[in-house]
């Protein structure tokens, strides 16, 4: 069986990860989404609520499975028994960091493949950080996020 990690922050999911999941799961036979418990930062919602949050809106995904994770990447897709990291691209911004990130994942455990998604052109300029200035100012945040955590995020800013 071909498993796949989708790791991120996921703080809060956005429709171009809920993209780059769902079209994932029509070329591997499982995807894991690995919510990245990072005791460092304080996120907007913690990992128990992202987790929650992204069952929610994957529900219609029946080879997708959510999970959190501390520490080392290549040890949770291990866990898993996963082969394949997938991460989703937008602009030559991420180019870099994610260049880096794959090539020290290889060098930790050359078993592992990083795979990398062009994001949805949609999609191509939401993130996380975006979404949260946004909700922050109390903007739309209509077709940036799955609707059904549009109330989460504005719980959050209330
Ligand atoms: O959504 P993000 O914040 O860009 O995701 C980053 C993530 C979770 C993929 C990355 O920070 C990660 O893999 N963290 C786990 C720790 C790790 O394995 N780091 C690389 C070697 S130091």
């Amino acid at each position: 069986m071909r498993t796949a990690v989708y790791p991120g922050s996921f703080d809060p999911i956005t429709n171009g990860h809920l993209d780059v999941i769902e079209r994932a799961s029509r070329v591997c036979d499982k995807i894991v989404v690995g919510v990245l418990n990072n005791t460092s930062k304080t996120p907007l919602f913690t990992a128990e609520e992202r987790v929650e949050m992204i069952r929610s809106v994957t529900g219609h995904l029946e080879n997708v499975e959510v999970d959190s994770f501390t520490g080392l990447l290549v040890d949770f897709a291990a866990a898993k028994r996963a082969k394949v990291i997938i991460k989703g691209l937008r602009t030559v911004t991420d180019f870099e960091y994610e260049f880096q990130m794959a090539l020290l994942n290889k060098a930790l455990n050359p078993e592992f493949e990083t795979m990398f998604m062009m994001t949805n052109s949609k999609y191509s300029y939401i993130s996380s950080s975006m979404v949260k200035e946004l909700a922050g100012f109390k903007g739309d945040l209509t077709g940036l996020v799955p609707c059904e955590i549009i109330e989460a995020i504005k719980e959050k800013y209330k």
